[in-house]
């Protein structure tokens, strides 16, 4: 066996973007570790995708699978056809997926078969909602997965229930926190923000984009009303996500929206602009994974615009609460939040910053090891 170990990680997507970029600048310490970086082009806007890699200095990747959008099976198929070759040229020690989208199944899946070990992170998150797509993808990833390094005690236990091995599981914390308090201190007030006329602490900001909110009409409607609402009370900054986009022009809803100029509707923003955004506002509505634990570590009130979360950590420590998808809800919750009825975030064990030292460590550790078991 070769001295060094390859790890070849595979991300697709802007949430994995930000999820690697602390794990690779770890690895830069570690001479033993070769790394191999797969872009597989589930996100290809500059908006969705470079910015991502220029701001948060994350190397270019060394494959570029280009696989572009597409349904669930056409998506996760090409990526998997693809990879697959680079997976047999590269032979990786172990492959790392991360989060819960197409392309990270589609690495894992791909991988497994290939008796390639997979370490997923920021396994064990489950929403018990099958109806998203992520959640299955969850599943699955975690099951074919050799480490599984979750972020919280209540994603260990969702793995130990479904029977997981305990010793395959390793509590390291929220990556996504790292990333988030190594710029936190940099993060300036946005450009944008004196020409749209913002004040600090006088406006909410919305993101939309799951399947199960924008894909339905009556659904994306009956936000999109409560929005309207609330934005008589609050302005509310809206960085619309492409498929949200679409799907707003699809169902004719274009007028709706563009009459009222308490919505003020951008593009796809980066990461630096979206933290500076959020941290100066004074309520987030959202159905992103991402914001739910961002808004608990930088104490915004978030209301989640879902049937459940995957975060359930920062509804009893932080400052999320689970608002559904009813209209009178969303606007009820919204108006508590603007009256001044607000929660504070405690802390949260491993949310500090250094789970990708964590977890670099152990795969150092594990990595030889695993890779023989799977052989022999
Ligand atoms: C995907 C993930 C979701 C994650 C989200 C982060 C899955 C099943 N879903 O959802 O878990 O929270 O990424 O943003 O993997 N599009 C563009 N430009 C792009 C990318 C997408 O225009 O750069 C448009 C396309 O019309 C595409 C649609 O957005 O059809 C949806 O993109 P897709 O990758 O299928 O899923 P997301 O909604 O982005």
């Amino acid at each position: 066996m070769r001295k060094k170990i390859k790890i070849l990680t595979v991300v697709g997507t802007r949430p994995n973007f930000i999820k690697i970029a602390p794990l690779f600048e770890e690895f830069k310490k570690y001479k033993e570790i070769s790394r191999v970086l797969i872009h597989t082009g589930q996100h290809y806007d500059f908006e969705m995708s470079n910015v991502f890699f220029r701001e948060l200095k994350i190397p270019k990747p060394d494959y570029d699978l280009n696989i572009g959008s597409g349904s669930h099976a056409q998506q996760t198929a090409r990526v998997m056809l693809k990879i697959e070759k680079v997976f047999i040229k590269e032979k990786p020690d172990l492959v790392i997926v991360v989060g819960d989208v197409n392309s990270s199944l589609a690495g894992a899946l791909t991988a497994v078969k290939l008796h390639i070990p997979v370490a997923h992170i920021e396994a064990g998150q489950r929403s018990f909602d099958r109806e998203m797509p992520e959640e299955i993808n969850r599943i699955l990833i975690d099951h074919i997965s050799e480490l599984l390094f979750v972020s919280t005690e209540d994603d260990r236990k969702n793995l130990l229930k479904e029977g997981i091995d305990k010793n395959k599981i390793f509590l390291t914390g929220n990556i996504m926190t790292d990333a988030l308090l190594k710029i936190k201190k940099k993060v300036v007030v946005p450009y944008f923000f004196k020409k749209i006329g913002l004040q600090k602490k006088k406006y909410a900001v919305l993101t939309l984009h799951r399947a199960g909110n924008v894909d339905k009409e009556r659904r994306l409607k009956e936000i999109l009303e409560a929005i309207l609402k609330i934005s008589e009370k609050l302005p509310i900054v809206f960085p619309i996500h492409p498929r949200t986009k679409k799907m707003i022009r699809i169902f004719g809803f274009k007028k709706l929206i563009s009459k009222n100029k308490s919505l003020i509707i951008m593009p796809p923003l980066s990461y630096f602009d979206m933290i500076g955004l959020v941290k100066n506002s004074k309520l987030v509505l959202t159905d992103s994974g991402g914001l739910q634990h961002e808004t608990t570590v930088l104490n915004i009130p978030c209301l989640t615009i879902k049937k459940t979360t995957e975060w359930p950590i920062t509804v009893e420590k932080g400052t999320n609460l689970v608002v559904g998808r009813s209209k009178e809800r969303i606007i009820k919750e919204a108006l508590k939040v603007i009256s001044g009825r607000v929660k504070k975030a405690k802390k949260i064990k491993y949310w500090d910053g250094k789970t990708s030292k964590r977890i670099a460590k152990i795969l150092l550790k594990k990595t030889k090891s695993i890779r023989r078991n799977f052989y022999e």
